[in-house]
């Protein structure tokens, strides 16, 4: 992690970043070099029904440095549950940061590139999807509707989902996710060392109740005037307003050559609606002299908040792991780690994800041409059947978040509240 100095005005700011990865502690860094099998468990879990996937120890069909490997899942309709322990720790009063790269060269339609940490002791053999966890964090896409970035906390042995939007990456390039919390209580989430998302823990997920609640007792004011606009007493509806025809008769109409008065009665032109005629009167609209404002039930301390300084505590972390179900496989795990630094993981990945990301797509849309160029050979019918399949399998997608979570499906009130803390 050589860093030269270029220009003098980056002293400062170099030799800082050199102190603060001095200081760094890291608990845990997987790049996947040699000797990775002997660090990592593959669980036991869904083999005796068939349904375990191997994983390939691989740098993908496309990459930046055909050297630097990562594990993919590698067979389809597969469960994957692989694990590797650290010496446990607490991230009490220090910042977590857990960050990997993941790239999906499936053209994943329906699946998940999330991580996993654990805490206290878990069996490895038998990681599966029912495993407690404390932290699980990662991409997870199935068709149009779910393109996110999971962060589920474990809080209270309750499973909270992130309440903000946090689109994740749909190419089929690696990218970074970064999760970091922090001791006072807030988070970011970063792709590829851009923070797409940050705030606090306690407004971002439903651990604790929140701090404020509107005062329930409260009541509108009877003086309270909420009409921003009022009709204009000064207005007056002009003389001769409701005199005004809606439809008047039609001037360029002309009696028919062959009318006939006789047979055919009095000849009166067709009518037209009236340019003139405005609908009945209503006085313009003004400001409201008066207007108090929207009515908001004022905040009151919640009753029910009871707070705790160490929301942002998982005082056992003991293991990082993979557990995954694949519809399409192809997904590519690389470059993990667990550090208290942001700055330390920040330079982890742009010592590799940046030193290869423009040759890793350059790759790939090499490949791409290649395999277009071999598809216009083929009989062009073909690539309609496979995409039917694909969108059947949307329908199978069984995310474990989804389906495990009691994150709260918040009210719009309790909504409000959060956004005005
Ligand atoms: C592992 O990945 C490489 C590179 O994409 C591929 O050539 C190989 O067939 C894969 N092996 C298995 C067992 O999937
Ligand atoms: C923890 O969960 C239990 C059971 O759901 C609940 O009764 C309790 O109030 C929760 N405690 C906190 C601090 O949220
Ligand atoms: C505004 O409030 C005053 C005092 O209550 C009242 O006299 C007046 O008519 C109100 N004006 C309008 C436009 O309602």
């Amino acid at each position: 992690m050589a860093i030269r100095v270029r220009h003098p005005n980056f002293l400062a700011l170099v030799v800082f970043s050199f102190l603060s990865i001095a200081s760094a502690k890291v608990f845990f860094e997987e790049r996947f070099e040699d000797g990775w099998e002997s660090r990592w468990v593959k669980s036991d879990w869904k083999k005796d029904e068939n349904l375990a996937g191997e994983w390939n120890y691989t740098s993908g069909q496309w990459n930046g440095d055909a050297n630097d490997k990562g594990i993919q899942t590698s067979e389809d309709y597969r469960f994957y549950a692989i694990s590797a322990e650290f010496p446990e720790f607490s991230n009490k009063d220090n910042t977590l940061v857990f960050q990997f790269s993941v790239k999906h060269e499936q053209k994943l339609d329906c699946g998940g590139g999330y991580m996993k940490l654990l805490s206290g002791d878990v069996d490895q053999k038998k990681f599966g999807g029912d495993t407690p966890y404390s932290i699980m964090f990662g991409p997870d896409i199935c068709g149009y509707a779910t393109k996110k970035v999971h962060a589920i906390l474990t809080y209270n042995d309750t499973n909270q989902l992130i309440k903000k939007d946090v689109p994740c990456e749909t190419d089929q390039l690696t990218h970074v996710y970064t999760f970091i919390i922090r001791p006072d209580a807030t988070y970011s989430i970063l792709i590829d060392n851009v923070e797409k998302q940050t705030g606090s823990l306690y407004t971002d997920w439903n651990l604790l109740p929140p701090k404020k609640i509107k005062d329930p007792e409260a009541k509108k004011p009877e003086d309270w005037d909420d009409k921003e606009f009022i009709p204009d007493p000064e207005d007056k509806k002009p003389e001769g307003y409701d005199d005004i025809p809606k439809e008047i008769p039609d001037s360029d109409a002309k009696k028919p050559e062959d009318w006939d008065d006789e047979e055919d009665g009095e000849w009166t032109a067709p009518t037209i609606a009236n340019p003139e005629y405005k609908g009945p009167w209503k006085a313009k609209k003004i400001k409201n002299p008066n207007y108090s404002g929207k009515w908001k039930a004022p905040l009151i301390d919640n009753p029910d908040f009871k707070d705790d300084p160490d929301i942002y505590v998982f005082p056992k972390l003991k293991y990082v792991g993979i557990e995954l179900w694949q519809v399409k496989s192809g997904t590519l795990f690389d470059n993990v780690v667990i550090t208290d630094d942001p700055e330390y993981a920040k330079q982890l990945a742009e010592e590799t994800w940046g030193k290869q990301k423009d040759a890793e797509k350059a790759a790939f849309e090499e490949a791409e041409k290649k395999k277009e160029e071999e598809e216009s050979k083929d009989d062009p019918v073909d690539s309609d059947a496979e995409e039917d399949e694909e969108d059947a399998d949307d329908a199978s997608h069984d995310s474990d978040a989804d389906s495990k979570t009691e994150a709260g499906e918040e009210s719009d009130e309790n909504k409000d509240v959060h956004d005005e803390l």
